[in-house]
């Protein structure tokens, strides 16, 4: 028991307190109030409800602190009302049990406007919301796995990137699988080491992962390992999807080298057609004073013979500046109904006196019926141009070219077939062949733009393109081309 004297200096001590503090029933009920609420005397409050007094409810408070203690028997801290916070929702947030024995006798409520532990609590768990939020909306995937590679978030983007739900990543996905084999081993090398932007960080990595079906994503990765007392326990990653970027580049290079091309063409254009004008006035006046002389004279059979010859040699000369000229048409693009046919055997006829292709038997299996293909036939003649000039390297001079067109069934495409009976393309570098620069000749010798323009002009005219090769027995490329595309350059 305590003296009278402690009493009072306890009843002092709350006094000074200067807090509210009441002492409620187990019904709410006040017993005794120290508070100066509303200006109404202390001594008025027992035998009132507190929730009607403080709060002008008619029922206990939500998340009361008071109810706490009368359903646990034990000391409750309830969080502090926010700033703004709804006044129906509010209580009290910090109630004591008063026992006797095992029994809850009353409940003192006190409430402290410096922060209490409740607030704390609260501050903390409103900051965890809004780092939840941040995480599971950031626009890059953001995906944190424990020691094990066990997934712990995996936000929103992580679903549309890789096509998990949260509950398959949080339940049935580690971390090994969303990259192919090896790489999450050599993800974690790199973040341990010191040299991908500090211990424990992995600064824009680009790298692959996979997605649910298996398909590989190109990704930028931010990444970091989460330490507590120098302990590896947990590491997150933020995967940046690179697609759209880099179809952008591939489109941006695309571009570039078609405008390389484009120049390399219009200047040897030029040159042609400068040469061909320069050639076609000496070949007219070649075979009009050949005539003349067969004409005007009467000459032995031997001259006669002669001169046809000269005739027939200069016809070649003028038909090759013609084909040239068309060749090298400067025009622009232009889509209309060509005959594939004649464009091959064009190529052919400017190509076949060259020395490259006297020892190659051009075999032409070429569909007389083939209809005619809505094309910008300066394109496709730069397209042959080039597939045949490799074919005559890749032989070096020697070998067949098999030259075969036709109708593929349902009479909307053809298809155009080149074959060589060179060395082949090794398996490994067929699928890069069509690649910007991409070449195996010796420097100075080919600039590896010839299949990547080939490739162009096939996709401007909404066809396929693709080579076949086997080592040793040659290269066939095929190409389909719609007879009429519905793409640019109508
Ligand atoms: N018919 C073929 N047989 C074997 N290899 C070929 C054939 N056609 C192309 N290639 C390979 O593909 C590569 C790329 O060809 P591409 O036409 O793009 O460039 P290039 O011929 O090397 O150079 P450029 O065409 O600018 O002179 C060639 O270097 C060659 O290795
Ligand atoms: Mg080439």
């Amino acid at each position: 028991m305590r003296s009278e004297k402690e009493v009072e200096y306890l009843l002092k001590a709350v006094d000074a307190f200067q807090k509210r503090l009441i002492v409620v029933s187990p019904k709410f009920k006040i017993l005794v109030a120290h508070c100066n609420f509303n200006s109404i005397n202390d001594s008025d409050l027992p035998g009132k409800l507190c929730y009607q007094i403080f709060y002008g409810r008619d029922t206990p408070c939500e998340n009361c602190a008071v109810q706490q203690v009368i359903e646990h028997g034990r000391p409750s801290l309830r969080p502090q009302p926010m700033e703004g916070s709804d006044l129906e929702k509010m209580s009290c947030f910090s109630a004591y049990p008063i026992l006797s024995g095992q029994k809850v006798e009353a409940i003192v409520s006190m409430d402290f406007d410096l922060p209490t532990r409740g607030e704390i609590e609260q501050q903390l768990q409103n900051t965890n919301i809004l780092l939840r939020k941040l995480i599971l909306n950031a626009v890059d995937g953001v995906i944190a796995v424990d020691k094990t590679g066990k997934v712990l978030i995996f936000n929103n983007t992580a679903t549309e990137l890789f096509g998990y739900t949260i509950e398959e990543a949080l339940n049935s996905v580690n971390i090994r699988e969303i990259y192919p084999e090896g790489v999450a081993y050599e993800v974690m090398r790199k973040l341990r080491s010191e040299e991908y932007g500090g211990r424990g960080k992995l600064r824009s990595y680009q790298v692959d992962v996979l997605d649910k079906q298996g398909n590989r994503i190109p990704i930028d990765l931010n990444a970091a390992i989460v330490y507590d007392n120098d302990q590896e326990v947990a590491s997150i990653g933020f995967f940046h999807d690179m697609r759209e970027i880099l179809e952008m580049k591939a489109e941006l290079e695309d571009t570039r080298v078609q405008l390389l091309q484009a120049e390399k063409m219009a200047s040897l254009g030029k040159l042609a057609a400068g040469v061909a004008h320069q050639l076609n006035n000496p070949l007219s006046g070649i075979t009009l004073f050949t005539k003349l002389v067969l004409e005007d004279y009467d000459l032995e059979s031997g001259a006669r013979k002669d001169l046809s010859r000269v005739l027939r040699d200069v016809k070649r000369c003028r038909d090759t500046v013609k084909e040239l000229l068309e060749f090298a048409r400067q025009t622009r693009h232009l889509m209309q109904p060509h005959d594939i046919n004649r464009a091959i055997s064009r190529t052919l006829f400017l190509l076949e006196n060259q020395s490259l292709f006297q020892n190659i038997r051009i075999e032409k299996e070429l569909d007389p019926e083939l209809p005619a293909v809505k094309s910008d036939i300066q394109q496709i003649n730069h397209l042959f141009m080039n597939i045949i000039l490799n074919a005559a390297q890749a032989m070096d001079g020697k070998g067949r070219l098999t030259l075969r067109t036709g109708l593929l069934p349902g009479g909307d495409r053809v298809r155009i077939e080149i074959a060589d009976t060179g060395p082949g393309i090794p398996e490994d570098i067929l699928p890069k062949i069509f690649d910007p620069f991409f070449t195996t000749k010796e420097e100075g010798e080919g600039t590896g733009l010839g299949l990547s323009l080939v490739y162009g002009i096939v996709k401007d005219h909404g066809g396929l393109i693709r080579a076949e090769s086997q080592a040793g027995k040659g290269t066939t490329f095929i190409i389909e081309l719609p007879l009429n595309p519905t793409v640019k350059g109508e």
